[in-house]
């Protein structure tokens, strides 16, 4: 349906306008009664082995909206129950502002790929407040901070506190974008002094409320790797609760696009299939260096359940989409989850199977062996499966949860999965990742 006929229409139009249409028609399905409800049911996938806990917080998928769609907080309970597992707004400024002149936002079909300098453009805090006051139980909401561009470096810190201290009671979990806009040089922004100098007032902030709210630092794909070990680091020795990998990139190499089309679009950061590659390099560097125990949000490049796989391997605990979405829909939120369905069906038959497996070999080896000396029954003889002392303890659980699920199904009219495969498996997620300790406020 997206494909054949929506799409088309869409790209018909400029990439923002398109934008605006989408925003507009989801505010209006919001206002309707049961509007939300019939976009859950038609577009979200649920299953019990597709939650999260991640820093302290319940998300009934992995999958979330990256920032930069809903900037201003508009339409993000209709982006919840499109299906997405959490919606992550802004970047809000504490003033509005207009970003850069239009046209800003270019569509790169050849590449699935869209370069943008939008300048940060959205309505300020106080209109997003507005938007935010609305009830939105059920939508994890995260806020993605920045500094007006017109804010000079030095007085950046009192622009992200401001935004952080007001949008505090209404998101859940905060990501500060330190990415250069077009008014930085990206050597002064991204110094450990300059992050500290972010952070620390957030942080102290933080103490003082009776609510925790992870922070979370965005990094740039376009950083240096010796600059992402310097933010992982910070990651490590703050109270900083996690890592966003990554924004859109500046660099142009390796496309389809003709080189004159580029020059004609001009400045802008690129995001989607062409940051595949070295989005997941960085979050498997992050999690390597930072020992696998912190949150990170992997992002840049999902095109594909198959691309959302490889960052789940590289170590994201969760994923966000925006190019894949713009350029295959909103079924691919669905799409990925099923794909994480099978995926954790599959796993657990492969556990059972490693269980069963070194049972039935011991049995025939051992049988063997009686074989071979039917008289001689000494300390070493392999222990049996009819010997109780012998049962593999390693996974029982695991065996027992794959004896009881099913096969992966097809999914509903609905587009939910007939049955529920993950039904038993809530003892194979992943552990919460900690909280900083001495944070909880
Ligand atoms: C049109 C557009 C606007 C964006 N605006 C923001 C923004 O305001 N703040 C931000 O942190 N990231 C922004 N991003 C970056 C995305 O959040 C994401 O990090 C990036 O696009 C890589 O993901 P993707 O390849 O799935 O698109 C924007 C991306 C696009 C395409």
């Amino acid at each position: 349906m997206y494909r054949k006929f929506i799409k088309p229409l869409l790209f018909s139009l400029s990439i923002e306008r398109a934008h605006r249409v989408v925003i507009l028609f989801l505010r209006i399905v919001g206002l309707i009664p049961g509007g939300r409800w019939l976009l859950h049911k038609c577009y979200a996938v649920e299953n019990p082995s597709l939650e999260r806990e991640v820093f302290g917080l319940h998300f009934p998928n992995p999958v979330g909206l990256a920032a930069g769609f809903d900037r201003n907080g508009e339409a993000c309970r209709e982006l919840g129950a499109l299906g997405f597992g959490f919606v992550e707004i802004g970047t809000v400024t504490p003033q509005p502002q207009s970003g850069n002149p239009r046209p800003r936002v270019f569509r790169l079909p050849k590449d699935h790929a869209i370069v943008q300098r939008i300048g940060l453009a959205n309505r300020g805090l106080a209109v997003t407040i507005r938007h935010l006051r609305r009830p939105h139980e059920g939508v994890i909401i995260g806020c993605n901070i920045g500094k007006n561009t017109a804010t000079p470096p030095e007085q950046a810190p009192a622009d992200y506190l401001k935004v952080f201290r007001n949008l505090y009671q209404y998101a859940d979990y905060f990501t500060v974008n330190i990415n250069c806009d077009n008014a930085c040089r990206e050597g002064t922004a991204y110094t450990r002094d300059h992050i500290l100098k972010i952070l620390e007032p957030l942080f102290d902030f933080r103490r003082g409320q009776n609510q925790y709210r992870p922070i979370m630092l965005k990094v740039s794909p376009d950083m240096p790797d010796e600059v992402i070990d310097r933010v992982t680091d910070i990651l490590l020795e703050t109270p900083l609760d996690g890592i966003v990998a990554t924004n859109g990139t500046n660099r142009r190499d390796g496309l389809q696009t003709s080189r004159l089309s580029l020059e004609k679009i001009g400045s802008g950061r690129i995001s989607g299939a062409p940051l595949t590659r070295r989005a997941v390099e960085i979050v498997r560097r992050i999690h390597t260096r930072s020992g696998g125990t912190y949150p990170i949000i992997g992002v840049g490049g999902l095109m594909t359940p198959d691309d959302v796989r490889a960052m789940l391997e590289a170590g994201a605990d969760l994923v966000q989409l925006y190019t894949g979405y713009i350029y295959d829909g909103p079924g691919l939120v669905g799409d990925i989850c099923r794909a994480l369905i099978t995926d954790e069906v599959q796993r657990l038959q492969e556990a059972a199977k490693a269980v069963a497996e070194p049972t039935a070999a011991k049995t025939t080896e051992a049988a063997a062996e009686k074989a071979a000396e039917p008289t001689a029954v000494s300390a070493e003889t392999p222990a049996t499966a009819e010997d109780p002392t012998s049962r593999p303890t390693a996974e029982p659980a695991a065996a027992e949860e794959a004896a009881t699920t099913p096969e992966p199904s097809e999914p509903s009219d609905s587009g939910l999965p007939a049955t529920d495969p993950g039904a038993e498996t809530t003892s194979a997620r992943p552990e919460p990742a900690p909280h900083k300790p001495g944070e909880q406020a």
